[in-house]
């Protein structure tokens, strides 16, 4: 058994029990705050610095140490090769006083384990935030892409997945863009609160030393600090916001998945994946499996799990600090790990689709999608809208059992059911006609999707 490095060597006589320690341990995975930990303790020491804690000699040599040990974490490959550290922040320390003598035992002078782990969790946290918001607007970019390549083609929209009116393609690339929009956001707002200084909170009563936190927080790049010392310690709710946001972004995608996996079937066929993104079959010949965003849609339920984990881990919790707290790492990650690749696989796939025309349009022209335009145009000519939307179902019922759509009946046919109806019926049931009407805000029309494209490319390159 390997001697185990504590940071709490005074009080204690004997090795902990070599199952425990495996167990308490974190470093496996919290070494991902390596980084994070060292940027933290860099500010710490200048803090101590310019309070007097300790002197510049000092300073400069715990500072030196700390950019060495960055420095050697990016050329020695076993640099992180340890199975006696307990967690990051004891690994560095140990390895700092092992790099540079007594001065390295300075540094923990005024902060403790808890300021110092909220702190590298908010430094990495706020990154993490940085990097997803990046892929949001990529994925955000492919779909305009997509759109403005396919910008006349027409699909069927769905209510309960039954054919309900047509919309054109690139009105759904925006309807998933404007997900991803509030996704971005979200992450902003969160940053914000992310954004904020534990350190010199210490233990859970605050540091006993001058240290000015408002200095530390600006060379930290924090935008302030915390106001409560026992709550800094013990607060992980910007872990659960970064979850939660983490959570909703995976439902969209999988929202997305979903549809690209119907529209890829046989059965829809509107759309084609490239053999880049897609599987065969070991037995059937004729497959392509649309993996990649069965993936997308099946890892949403890592990241709901991630956030429940979180927030049952913080639930009763009494202040301030308590371990139960180190949980709080690998949800996070898991959770930034899973939307990070997913958001990158999703913008590949779209940029690996074809859309197929004739076969959204023909979907889109068969199956009385432009019911609704008949009742409308009936409504136009002053029936009421209650009893043109009874004509219409009438009429809908009569084509059913011909066997044809609406606008394939004489109009000697469609005037049986009523007078209003003349031969400008068949320019209103057109699916030209039918898109063109959709001109309010937010709707369908060519004009106000290319408005819409146009307004989310400005919107993008903010
Ligand atoms: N590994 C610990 C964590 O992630 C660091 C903080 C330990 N603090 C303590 N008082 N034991 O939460």
């Amino acid at each position: 058994m390997n001697e185990k490095k504590n940071l709490w060597g005074g009080r204690f006589t004997d090795q902990a029990d070599e199952t425990f320690f495996k167990f308490n341990r974190s470093y496996d995975f919290d070494k991902r705050l390596f980084q994070a930990d060292i940027a933290g303790s860099v500010a710490h020491c200048r803090g101590l610095e310019a309070a007097n804690v300790i002197n510049t000699e000092d300073s400069i040599q715990i500072q030196d140490g700390l950019t060495s040990l960055l420095e050697k974490s990016r050329s020695q490959t076993d640099f992180f090769a340890d199975d006696s550290a307990e967690d990051i922040h004891s690994f560095i320390e140990s390895n700092l006083i092992k790099q540079i003598g007594d001065a390295g035992r300075k540094l923990h002078t005024g902060r403790s384990r808890n300021d110092q782990v909220a702190t590298a969790m908010r430094i990495w946290t706020r990154a993490a935030i940085d990097d997803l918001s990046g892929d949001v607007t990529n994925l955000q970019k492919a779909l305009l892409d997509l759109a403005e390549e396919n910008i006349d083609i027409v699909i069927p929209g769905y209510t309960h997945l039954q054919k309900a009116q047509a919309v054109l393609f690139a009105h759904w690339c925006l309807a998933y863009f404007e997900m991803l929009r509030r996704d971005a956001e979200r992450l902003a707002e969160i940053r914000k609160r992310v954004n904020i200084l534990p350190l010199g909170s210490a233990a859970l009563a605050g540091t006993s030393y001058p240290i000015d936190r408002n200095a530390v927080a600006e060379y930290l790049g924090f935008e302030g600090v915390s106001r409560n010392s026992l709550d800094a310690v013990s607060d992980r709710d910007f872990c659960v916001e970064f979850v939660s946001a983490s959570a909703l972004i995976m439902t969209h995608l999988s929202r997305l998945a979903e549809d690209i996996i119907l529209y890829c079937t046989n059965e829809f066929g509107f759309f084609e994946l490239s053999d880049a993104v897609a599987t065969g079959s070991s037995i059937m010949p004729q497959k392509k499996n649309p993996d990649s965003m069965e993936l997308v849609r099946g890892k949403s339920g890592r990241v709901f799990g991630d956030l429940i984990s979180l927030l049952s881990m913080l639930k009763s919790l009494p202040l301030a600090y308590n371990k139960d707290m180190q949980e709080d790492k690998e949800a996070v990650f898991d959770a930034f790990d899973t939307v990070s690749d997913c958001l990158r696989v999703t913008t590949i796939v779209l940029k690996n689709l074809s859309v197929k025309r004739e076969n959204a349009e023909r979907a889109s022209s068969k199956g009385y999608l432009n019911a609704t335009e008949l009742a409308d145009y009936l409504a136009r000519k002053g029936v009421s809208f209650r009893n043109a939307h009874e004509i219409a179902g009438k009429i809908v019922l009569y084509a059913l059992e011909k066997g044809v759509e609406i606008e394939k009946l004489r109009i000697s046919e469609l005037q049986e059911f009523s007078p209003e109806i003349g031969e400008d019926i068949f320019g209103a049931l057109s699916l030209v006609e039918s898109l063109n009407t959709k001109n309010a805000i937010g709707g369908t029309s060519r004009n106000r999707v290319d408005e819409a494209l146009k307004e989310a490319r400005n919107a993008l390159n903010k």
